[in-house]
């Protein structure tokens, strides 16, 4: 597993300190605080959670492609053995992709669909971050739509991330007993 001073130092290197990389800290940091509210409830690896949410958009530094900036993060740090963090990468775009979409854009063929609660709380918080700023699934989505208007195919495919991140949301609430927005929202006291 990647030590956080890893995680950043490789970011770092290769974003070359890009303001997107803002993104990033904002997100590992509320995926923590997601992570922590569910320790009383589930098994959760905040530290990998952690530097996985930080390296989620790393492929940023060759595509912002809504679609590619995935599958580039994922063979970015593929390459280097980072494989936990790679499939983050990859199952983080579109709340996951099927075997058929993963070959289409040049991943292995196998699926690529968060699963472990780390995998899936940094794809429910990726999605709850815009830009550095905290938002709710509608308010993000309606943003995706807006922003992804010429593209067909992430657009058409918007409806079914909403619908896994919805239920993936509303099943970790139980257990929290809370709202994540509210979570995620709150100023993070730490940095
Ligand atoms: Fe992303």
């Amino acid at each position: 597993m990647l030590a956080r001073q890893k995680a950043i130092a490789i970011l770092t290197k290769s974003s070359q300190g890009a303001q997107w990389t803002k993104h990033c800290f904002a997100v590992a940091d509320a995926a923590v605080r997601v992570g922590l509210s569910l320790e009383p409830h589930r098994s959760v690896d905040c530290a990998f959670l952690w530097s996985a949410a930080l390296l989620h958009d790393i492929g940023r530094y060759v595509t912002h492609d809504p679609v590619l900036h995935g599958v580039e993060g994922y063979k970015f740090l593929s390459a280097r053995g980072h494989h936990k963090e790679a499939r983050i990468c990859a199952s983080h775009i579109l709340f996951g992709l099927k075997v058929e979409e993963a070959v289409q854009f040049g991943l292995p063929a196998r699926d690529f669909v968060p699963r472990t609660i780390e995998e899936q709380v940094v794809t429910l918080v990726d999605f709850l971050i815009e830009f550095d700023q905290p938002t709710t699934l509608e308010r993000r989505f309606s943003s995706l739509r807006r922003r992804n208007a010429g593209n067909p195919y992430f657009l058409g495919r918007l409806d079914r991330a909403f619908g896994s991140a919805t239920s993936f949301m509303e099943q970790i609430e139980q257990d929290i007993g809370g709202s994540v927005e509210r979570i995620v929202a709150l100023q993070d006291q730490s940095s």
